[in-house]
């Protein structure tokens, strides 16, 4: 047997395929495990049945970042790698993120064919990343960040732009990822909102459900392509929007609000992980929170797969929550509430202490069972089949010309205008130069969990090249407007005025301003960072001297465009809203974020964005998501105040709010009709409307569904959506969208249980989730 192993990784290792596995299915005396006929679990068990304790305690955590990158070059430390792996060798991660995939391949390929050879049952590593915007090491399709691919409210376009993420993913090796991150950007503190859909769960889990079943899409074979990790349950409100800080969270408010971007993923598309979050919740870390894990994500939700930890989180349990005593405390702790698998990023898992628990029957079981979760994904996803991948493959199929239009094509629909007070579009016989200013024009702003070199012309363009391209180097007149994004160099103002001249020299301006990594590109903000894991925004306006640059400009009185480039919100007050001709969010950027901000600038493409997160209108007023309670805007007392948030008098719903976005045509939707088919539990609501282009230029509309039954049995929010279509087209052209919601999908829980009202409804149907967007539709299911 082992002789044909070997032999098989070493084909494997050399591409021969089809050898192998003609080795394997033709050997009568096959050990079950090895027979790729056999279901997963069954392979799982027999598999598990045969390892030692120690084996089996190495199968719960990794090696996450196999190499790392110092001078340009990447490194590979063969002692710590050893004497990780003596321990914890379930699976393995490329990192850094920096090195380049067809350097990084080698390497884990090296240590995977060895990890075949020569661990004792020849037992593979599985291939792990994080995976936002493209694979996690550099030379992929760079695409958006999250929140822009949910900005285009376009599921079918984000499902191809997946598409294309998994297979890089896959031609790199790598089977599993972290991701889909279902966490609802609720607070707009906090530095990770980029990496989220945005505030909404409906919205929220439609994405998810669909980047899960395509990631997950079995190839011919049956196996499994990617597998993924939907995360952080449960998280998205710590408090002080900081990453890892406690946070409230009854249980309605969990699986209502925060929790309900999961419902759909588990129940439609099956996830095969689950990360649990850093929260604290009612004070109780999620790493020991055996009801949170268990009775309502495994019982309530019906969630069947691997739980992991967070990086690290389970070791913060005795370092800083100081809920355990020591790392085998912590270990047995977390194990004992749920989590099942250790993420950590170098160094001794925690997990690992779990060696010395063998006489312990209660864990023993479970970690029986927690590695047969862990085997059973290897052997779904093909981890003990497949041959290792090629260059050759690596090479044809990251940054596939197909992929790169995909590319382009979500970007275009993910910027979202939020004004034109008819600038826009700039006719090309009519600008001869235009100034771009900002610390973002001239960078790709991708996020962290994104590996892009702006200044490496491999990646498409920055706003200032594209604008280059299409205007001439010679008529674009930049300057950064402020090397300082930082408040600690608040001073200098000499760029300031340097780029103030150049606005009123080319009499127009495009102002790009926002915030970021920054980790790229020294000559700019380098290591300014104010963004993402670790990074809350305490002042919600642009970050450093940004605010004194933009004014600055409209204080010339020059036409001005002002586009913010970053995974957050920024406070847009009058003072710089109302005097700017246009406004834009592109958010986390891709590759060709710079090409299609140019062409909307010039109208080649209209904006189709829609925002996923509403923008507050001040430093304090929020949460400001759309969908909040009603009795989160009752009001003042006698006076006739209509809200509670005063100097500045601001509501909960401010006009830039989830939803919205406009286009350079028009649209009207009307004609809509409501009827109920069928009974009570057996009902369905069927909407309909149409939607005309009213404008003069080919456009997309995002229709959108809301709803809230009149009285509820716990307090329901204002409205919340619960359909959307996204629709093309030309001027003067109708068409007609409908919606069908069944009756189950009109509830909500009650301390854990799904309810349905039954009685009277009102949907509401229109662009936005704002008022003056809706038209309002009254029903009552009997
Ligand atoms: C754990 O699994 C082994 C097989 O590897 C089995 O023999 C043992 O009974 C199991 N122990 C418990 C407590 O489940
Ligand atoms: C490699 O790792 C070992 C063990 O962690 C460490 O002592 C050593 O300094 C590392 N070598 C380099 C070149 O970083
Ligand atoms: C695997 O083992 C075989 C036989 O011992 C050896 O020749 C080969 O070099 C090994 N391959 C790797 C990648 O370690
Ligand atoms: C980024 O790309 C440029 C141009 O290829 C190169 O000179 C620079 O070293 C790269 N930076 C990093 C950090 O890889
Ligand atoms: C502020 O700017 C100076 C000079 O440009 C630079 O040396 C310093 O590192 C900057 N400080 C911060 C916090 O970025
Ligand atoms: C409503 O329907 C009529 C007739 O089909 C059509 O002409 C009109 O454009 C529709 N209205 C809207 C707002 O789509
Ligand atoms: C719904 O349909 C089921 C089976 O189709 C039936 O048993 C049930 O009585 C129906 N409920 C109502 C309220 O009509
Ligand atoms: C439901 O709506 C109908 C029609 O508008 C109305 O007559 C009825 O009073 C409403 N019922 C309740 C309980 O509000
Ligand atoms: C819908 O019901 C609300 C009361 O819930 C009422 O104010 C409104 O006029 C009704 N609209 C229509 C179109 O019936």
């Amino acid at each position: 047997m082992k002789a044909k192993v070997l032999l098989a990784a070493q084909l494997a290792y050399t591409a021969c395929w089809e050898g192998a596995m003609a080795l394997y299915t033709r050997d009568d005396t096959l050990v079950p495990y090895l027979d790729p006929k056999l279901s997963a679990r069954d392979r799982a068990s027999d598999l598990m049945g045969r390892m030692t304790w120690e084996e089996k305690v190495g199968q719960l955590g990794g090696i996450r970042r196999v190499a790392s990158r110092s001078n340009g070059k990447l490194t590979f430390n063969r002692t710590s790698f050893e004497h990780i792996r003596e321990t914890q060798n379930g699976q393995i991660g490329p990192g850094f993120q920096f090195n380049w995939a067809e350097e990084v391949l080698p390497v884990l390929n090296e240590v995977r064919a060895e990890q075949i050879n020569s661990s004792r049952l020849h037992v593979p590593y599985i291939t792990i990343s994080d995976s936002i915007n493209g694979i996690w090491v550099s030379g992929g399709s760079l695409f958006p960040g999250t929140n822009a691919m949910a900005s285009s409210w376009n599921l079918e376009l984000y499902g191809k732009a997946i598409e294309a993420i998994r297979d890089e993913n896959l031609a790199l090796g790598i089977q599993w990822v972290l991701a889909p991150e279902v966490d609802l950007a609720r607070d707009p503190r906090n530095g990770r909102n980029g990496e989220m859909y945005g505030e909404d769960g409906y919205l929220t889990g439609e994405f998810a459900t669909r980047y899960i079943q395509v990631m997950q899409q079995k190839d011919e074979n049956g196996w499994v392509r990617v597998a993924t990790t939907i995360k952080h349950w449960v998280y998205g409100q710590g408090s002080g929007g900081v990453n890892r800080a406690s946070m409230l969270g009854g249980l309605n408010h969990i699986l209502n609000d925060l929790g309900a971007s999961y419902v759909k993923p588990i129940r439609d598309a099956q996830p095969l992980s689950l990360m649990s979050s850093y929260s604290t919740v009612d004070g109780v870390p999620l790493s020991i929170n055996k009801y949170l894990l268990q009775d309502i994500l495994r019982g309530t939700l019906g969630f069947k797969g691997l739980i992991m930890s967070d990086a690290n989180a389970i070791e913060y349990l005795y370092t800083e929550s100081k809920v355990a005593s020591s790392a085998a405390d912590a270990a047995q702790k977390a194990l004992k509430a749920g989590l099942q698998h250790e993420l950590h990023p170098s160094g001794n898992g925690v997990f690992t202490t779990l060696i010395k628990a063998k006489e312990d029957p209660q864990i023993v079981s479970i970690v029986n069972s927690s590695v047969l979760a862990l085997l059973e994904i290897k052997f779904l996803t093909g981890t003990f089949d497949r041959p290792l991948p090629t260059q050759e493959n690596l090479a044809k199929t990251l940054r596939k010309e197909e992929h790169l239009e995909i590319n382009r094509q979500i970007i275009r629909e993910s910027v979202v205008m939020l004004k034109n007070d008819g600038l826009l579009p700039l006719k090309i016989d009519d600008v001869k130069q235009v100034a771009v200013i900002g610390p973002y024009a001239d960078i790709i702003n991708a996020g962290m969990y994104a590996a892009c070199n702006a200044t490496d012309p491999v990646y498409g363009s920055t706003l200032r090249r594209s604008l280059e391209n299409k205007l001439g180097a010679e008529n674009v007149l930049y300057s950064m407007g402020t090397n300082s994004i930082l408040p600690s160099n608040n001073t200098d103002d000499k760029i300031i005025k340097e780029a103030v001249a150049l606005a009123k020299k080319a009499g127009i301006a495009i102002v790009m301003l926002g915030s970021g990594l920054g980790t790229f590109d020294p000559a700019t903000v380098n290591n300014q960072r104010t963004d993402q894991e670790g990074f809350a925004h305490a002042d919600l306006n642009f970050p450093g001297q940004q605010m004194d640059l933009v004014e600055a400009i409209l204080e010339t009185g020059v036409p001005t465009v002002l586009i913010m480039s970053s995974g957050q919100t920024f406070l847009l007050p009058d003072s710089i809203f109302g005097r700017t001709n246009a406004v834009f969010h592109s958010w986390l950027s891709g590759e060709y974020t710079g090409d299609a901000i140019t062409e909307i600038l010039f109208g080649e493409t209209n904006p189709s964005g829609k925002l996923t997160v509403t923008i507050p209108e001040a430093n304090g007023a929020f949460p400001v998501s759309y969908d909040f309670l009603p009795s989160d805007d009752a009001g003042g007392f006698g006076t006739a105040l209509l809200y509670d948030w005063h100097w500045p008098q601001v509501t909960r719903s401010p006009p830039l709010r989830f939803g919205f976005g406009l286009s350079y045509t028009s649209f009207s939707i009307g004609n809509s009709t409501i009827n109920v088919d069928g009974a009570r539990d057996n009902s369905t609501v069927k909407l309909s409307a149409s939607v005309t282009n009213k404008g003069g230029m080919t456009g997309k509309e995002v229709v959108q569904l809301y709803f809230r039954p009149v009285v509820s049995l716990i307090e329901f929010p204002v409205m919340k959506l619960i359909g959307f279509q996204k629709v093309s087209l030309d001027p003067g052209q109708s068409e007609k969208v409908e919606f069908s919601i069944p009756y189950h999908d009109l509830g909500y829980f009650v301390n854990g249980e799904w309810h349905v009202d039954g009685g009277n409804y009102t949907f509401w149907i229109g662009s936005s989730s704002r008022k003056e967007d809706l038209t309002q539709l009254n029903v009552t299911i009997s």
